[in-house]
């Protein structure tokens, strides 16, 4: 153990993870870490640079050239940085979704991205969310959570998103993006999204935000309650 806790949340796309993430990390003064943004911000960079993105060596070729850094701003909020530049609205774009989606399919792509999030979760506490944090990349995790919502109520809600961000956007496209995102990210070889064993599993199609977020909190609180002393 490393003196800090480590929370992971994964799930498909749009399930809530990391709005969720995000207000549990503010709840209790954890690091929240979104990692599908690392993965968004080399979908940009293969889609600016116009490389296919299926192709594992152009892919790994481009990746070893950028420097991919998170900040965290004033507000405390996730910031990704390429090479120097803030994309952080750039990546939320649709078709960014889809691009990161294919370049996190690749096994190598996921190993030379592995250290940098496990640095955050040695240095911090950290709220973590993803695809493969239970499984993968923090599998001591103290408390795991797979949130799920059915695509439907996943691509309702990802869409009032966009139209409030001001990103023009229609459902059927939403739900088709995330019909092909939880095809790709469960299908693929390479740490496919499932649920960890010891993961609690929550389905928030039924429940507003509010509730989603009572108990998760309600999780967290039993579960960091019952981590030995003598182990955190
Ligand atoms: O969580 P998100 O929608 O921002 O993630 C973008 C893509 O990155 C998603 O299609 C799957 C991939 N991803 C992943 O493979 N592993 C992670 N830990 C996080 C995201």
């Amino acid at each position: 153990m490393n003196g800090h806790y480590a929370i992971a949340i994964d799930g498909p796309s749009g399930a809530g993870k990391s709005s969720m993430a995000k207000r549990l990390a503010e709840a209790f003064s954890f690091l929240y870490v979104d990692t599908g943004a690392i993965y968004r911000t080399l979908g940009l960079a293969c889609h600016r640079a116009g490389i296919d993105r299926k192709d594992v060596p152009q892919v790994m070729a481009l990746l070893e050239t950028l420097d991919i850094a998170i900040r965290y701003n004033g507000q405390g909020e996730q910031c990704m940085i390429l090479n120097g530049e803030d994309v952080s609205r750039e990546i939320r774009l649709p078709e960014i979704s889809i691009c990161a989606s294919d370049v996190s399919s690749h096994q190598e792509v996921r190993s030379f991205l592995l250290e940098m999030q496990r640095r955050f979760a040695r240095e911090n506490s950290v709220v973590m969310d993803g695809r493969d944090i239970g499984t993968v990349v923090l599998p001591e995790a103290e408390l795991k959570i797979f949130l799920t919502a059915s695509p439907e109520a996943r691509a309702r809600r990802r869409l009032a998103e966009l139209l409030a961000k001001g990103t023009e956007a229609g459902f059927e496209e939403v739900l088709q993006d995330i019909n092909y995102r939880d095809e790709q990210d469960s299908r693929r070889a390479a740490a496919p999204l499932r649920r960890a064993e010891d993961a609690v599993e929550v389905d928030s199609s039924e429940l507003s935000a509010e509730e989603t977020f009572a108990l998760l909190c309600e999780l967290v609180i039993k579960r960091l309650a019952a981590v030995p002393e003598e182990t955190r």
